[in-house]
């Protein structure tokens, strides 16, 4: 059994680490992986080790490991966390299965190879609503068709994943399957099978459902006072359990798991 690195720290779920392994086991196109947002690598790690037992896909990391971009260097300490990344990379066996860049998204998005196709894009780095929305829009042109990308954080308390996941992804017409696993909120795009009417509408109502919890989150706070109340309503109306494996593939168009089938 591998051991996908639940032992490193990090801000996610058991519900989500096992969707994320999940979507990193499961091409849905031709592409690579890439990650903006890796703290101390426990993402990072997981995504490494399901892409390289499951599939060929590379992974690519992207996180300044410093300064304003670490938001919870108050309770982390700033220095300690970019040592903390590299040594748990290494400890975990997967320093040589990760390209990773200590930089901004921005910078990546700067230097990205003509071509180079993402298959999955997960974005848990700045949760502004300003860097949620560019991280998107500087990576979209490089997804593959049938690419999906996820977001942590759309049932959490910052304004910037709930809203942008809401009016940028759910929104679009060629979304072709989406949800929400935990605080992961997910589409495909481009996809090349027709979706259902019925299909369609769920997703125009989880669309509905993600944009009331966003207009109970104020930039950068938490919710409270009445506010908070309103927001735990609301997210308990966006369905957001754990998946089947099998139930998920079935619903993406285009999956190619040979090695999961077989
Ligand atoms: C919530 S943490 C990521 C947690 C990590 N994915 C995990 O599961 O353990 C957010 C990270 O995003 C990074 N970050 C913030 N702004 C960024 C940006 N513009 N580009 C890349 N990374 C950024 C921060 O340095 C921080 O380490």
């Amino acid at each position: 059994m591998v051991d996908y690195g639940s032992r490193f720290e990090g801000l996610m779920t058991q519900r989500e680490m096992e969707f994320l392994i999940l979507l990193a086991a499961v091409p849905t196109a031709n592409g690579d992986i890439l990650e903006i947002g890796s703290f101390k690598g426990r993402s990072t790690i997981l995504l490494a080790k399901s892409a390289a037992e499951f599939s060929t896909s590379k992974v690519i990391a992207v996180d300044p490991l410093e300064g304003d971009a670490l938001w919870q260097s108050s309770q982390v300490g700033v220095s300690s966390v970019a040592n903390e990344f590299y040594s748990n990379i290494q400890s975990a066996g997967v320093r040589d299965l990760v390209e990773f860049h200590q930089a901004y998204s921005s910078q990546l998005a700067g230097s990205w190879e003509t071509g180079r196709k993402i298959r999955l894009l997960w974005i848990d780095g700045d949760h502004t609503a300003k860097g949620v929305r560019a991280d998107f829009e500087l990576f979209f042109p490089h997804l593959a068709e049938g690419a999906i990308v996820a977001f942590h954080d759309v049932l959490h308390s910052f304004n910037g994943p709930t809203r942008v996941f809401a009016d940028q992804v759910l929104s679009r017409e060629d979304v072709c399957a989406a949800g929400v696993v935990g605080s992961i909120g997910w589409a495909q795009i481009q996809g090349r099978a027709r979706i259902s009417a019925e299909e369609r509408g769920r997703i125009a109502t989880l669309k509905r459902r993600v944009s009331s919890v966003a207009d109970t989150l104020v930039e950068e706070l938490g919710p409270s006072g009445w506010r908070s109340i309103l927001f735990k309503l609301r997210r308990a109306s966006v369905p957001h359990g754990a998946l089947d494996p099998a139930t998920w593939a079935n619903s993406v168009d285009g999956t190619f798991a040979p090695k999961l089938i077989s």
